[in-house]
């Protein structure tokens, strides 16, 4: 039985995460250490909240004696570390936090590890941004390229990445790093671009676009990655890095009016097709062109690859987003935080 700590895990990807490893592994024990930001939202983890293996805690990544407690009190062997801020936008209009959670939080997790535990796994969950932009023609990201990261965010994940090398190079600290790439699926917060998109197209509002839509990301559905980050914490080798990818590059415009289509299959059109609604906006500062995963290292060594392409992964986002149309207007008005209080509030001593 493992007892992992799981910090972020209200986030998109934690939440799925917390699920998928509920699900999975019934027997561990889940502490799930998330501060509520902004994108953080417990009401993603209705489904195992009264799990007795699950616990959800609020709390700073960064409150150093709150991490020192928890890992005693819940005897953690192993960790699996999501929080941070993970908007680039957000990034480029207030890198504070970006540095303060992503460096000084993943810090403070490391430090408080090296003191107080013998570990099984620690799993930074990081990003193909670290490596910067790639060309049209250049060869997918492995793990040997070099590090060059462009926006504030990014620069926040390279230290972060290279706090957990550090860590297990001059302290034997049982470190790993996953470089995943572009998420989409459940509950991702409607800010990034694939709900973004749905939102407003089931709305017949604008969809924006950066530049001229031709940024090319490598999407995954967001439970390959959990199953990517499963195959990692069983068989990978402490002191590596591992990526992960979808093996999807898609272009921003044709993600996007392939978004469309789909509600035009699925609602009707009317008279205009949803694309219609797409407008080019100014593009954002620094804006990577390109980024493609190489994911053979995995695949060879642990048996992983991804089961979703875009086209049925985007499918079934696009579903799950029309049957939780409720869930994204709450996420918009603020209005999941009145879940914690109601859920967590009293339990608390505010109720
Ligand atoms: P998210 O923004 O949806 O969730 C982040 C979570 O961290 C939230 O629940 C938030 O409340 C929590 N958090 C933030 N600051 C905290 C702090 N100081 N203490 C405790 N909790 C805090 O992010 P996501 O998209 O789910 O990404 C999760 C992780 O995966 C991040 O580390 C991100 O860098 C990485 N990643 C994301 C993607 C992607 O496409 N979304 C791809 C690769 C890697
Ligand atoms: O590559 C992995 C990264 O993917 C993660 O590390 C980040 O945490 C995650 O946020 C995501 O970063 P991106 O910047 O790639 O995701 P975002 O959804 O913000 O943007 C995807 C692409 O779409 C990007 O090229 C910018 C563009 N875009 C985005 C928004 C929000 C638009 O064209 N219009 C928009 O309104």
């Amino acid at each position: 039985m493992r007892r992992i700590l799981v910090t972020g895990g209200a986030g998109f990807i934690g939440s799925n995460f917390v699920r998928f490893w509920i699900d999975h592994h019934p027997e561990d024990r889940i502490t799930n250490l998330d501060q509520l930001t902004y994108a953080g939202n417990v009401e993603n983890l209705k489904a195992v909240e009264s799990s007795p293996h699950y616990k959800f805690v609020r709390g700073d990544i960064c409150d150093s004696e709150l991490v020192r407690r928890l890992f005693h009190a819940e005897e953690v062997d192993t960790v699996v570390h999501f929080a941070a801020e993970s908007h680039v936008d957000r990034s480029i209009l207030a890198p504070d936090d970006f540095i303060r959670t992503n460096v000084h939080g993943t810090y403070t997790l490391l430090e408080t590890a090296r003191v107080y535990w013998l570990a099984a796994r620690f799993l930074h969950v990081s990003t193909d941004e670290v490596y910067g932009s790639l060309g049209p023609e250049d060869p997918a990201f492995n793990e040997a390229a070099p590090y060059r990261p462009n926006s504030p965010y990014s620069a926040s994940k390279a230290a972060a990445d290279h706090l957990m090398r550090a860590y297990h190079h001059t302290y034997g600290l049982p470190a790993i790093i996953t470089n995943c790439s572009n998420n989409y699926g459940p509950y991702q917060f409607p800010e990034k671009l694939v709900p973004l998109t749905i939102r407003q197209a089931i709305k017949g509002e604008s969809i924006p676009v950066y530049g001229v839509g031709a940024n090319i990301r490598d999407w995954i559905y967001v439970e390959d990655h959990c199953s990517g980050l499963e195959a990692v914490l069983e068989r990978g080798k402490v002191g590596e890095t591992y990526n992960i990818g979808g093996g999807n590059q898609w272009r921003n415009i044709d993600l996007v009016e392939t978004i469309c289509d789909l509600l035009d299959e699925k609602l009707g059109a009317g008279t205009s097709s949803r694309r219609s609604l797409i407008r080019f906006v100014q593009d954002r500062p620094g804006h990577d062109l390109r980024y493609a995963m190489d994911i053979s290292k995995i695949t060879r060594e642990l048996g992983w690859r991804p089961r979703e392409t875009l086209a049925t992964g985007i499918a079934k986002t696009v579903s799950w987003y029309l049957e939780h149309q409720e869930w994204v207007e709450r996420v918009i008005t603020g209005g999941y935080r009145d879940y914690f209080e109601t859920q967590y509030g009293s339990r608390l001593g505010r109720g």
